[in-house]
């Protein structure tokens, strides 16, 4: 995948936001489209109150899981972690909530404002192992992107 050619796109989504989530629906749109093993983008955003990460906008099938408890599943350890996690193979990983049995891999980038982990975005693949750094820098990029609006 060449994401030289996609930053200019998320950059423009986000040069001309007004509403924030309308952006976020775009982005998650921009990459479904766009990268042909990304079958599921969304965005899940922290609520420290209840200790639970709850689901922003998404592209893709919808999912049950609107609401995920800080160290469940592979979002909920990210929220935890601070920490890019990718996992090649989701049938390998114990703590694990599995939304379509079609996906085989994700992989789930930190949103960091001000230092503080708010967010993430969260991408289903039906593909096994189909990312690599250049995935994580991509959508590191798109998260320090969307920072700027948050
Ligand atoms: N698989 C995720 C749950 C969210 S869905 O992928 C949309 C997890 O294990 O946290």
């Amino acid at each position: 995948m060449n994401f030289d050619a996609l930053k200019p796109k998320v950059t423009t989504l986000i040069s001309n936001s007004s509403v924030i989530n309308d952006t976020l629906l775009s982005i998650c749109e921009l990459l479904k489209e766009t990268v042909s093993y990304y079958d599921w983008v969304g965005f899940y955003f922290r609520d420290g109150n209840t200790e639970t990460l709850k689901l922003g906008p998404y592209a893709g099938a919808p999912t049950d899981h609107t609401t995920i408890p800080f160290g469940k599943g592979i979002c909920g350890q990210v929220a935890v972690s601070n920490q890019n996690f990718v996992v090649p193979d989701v049938n390998a990983q114990d703590n694990y909530i599995s939304c379509s049995i079609n996906v085989k891999s994700e992989i789930v980038i930190p949103l960091f404002v001000d230092g503080e982990n708010i967010g993430q975005i969260d991408i289903d693949s039906n593909t096994t192992d189909p990312f690599s750094e250049a995935d994580e820098r991509f959508l590191e990029f798109v998260c320090q992107s969307i920072a700027t609006l948050l």
